[in-house]
């Protein structure tokens, strides 16, 4: 196996619905997580990126939450609509999604 370019965490904790933390999977991670193996997938991007589901990453409230590797790159309230956007301006355009970025009180 290549030693790919980036890894893309996706954060699919689930928890109670009463938890105080709330979780990622809550709010779509595995849907989100889907997205990025589809796109994967779709471009053949095997090389690119690894991509793995995680447990918690740290800031709950802001999922679902990706961090993407070796930039240590958070995003916060991704959307499957999201991914393309990231295949396409971060992982193959080497330049992070600003408007998805967690902000640095967070990461
Ligand atoms: S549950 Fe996803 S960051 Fe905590």
């Amino acid at each position: 196996m290549p030693r790919p370019q980036r890894h893309v965490f996706v954060c699919t904790q689930n928890r109670p619905p009463q938890h105080p933390r709330g979780s990622c999977a809550s709010k779509g991670g595995t849907a989100v997580l889907q997205a990025f193996w589809a796109e994967q997938q779709k471009r053949q991007a095997y090389d690119q990126l690894s991509i793995t589901y995680s447990g918690c990453l740290g800031p709950c409230d802001q999922g679902a939450n990706v961090l993407v590797y070796p930039e240590a790159v958070m995003y916060r309230n991704v959307a499957p609509e999201d991914v393309g956007e990231i295949f396409d301006t971060h992982i193959v355009g080497g330049q992070p999604v600003k408007r998805l970025l967690a902000p640095a009180t967070v990461w």
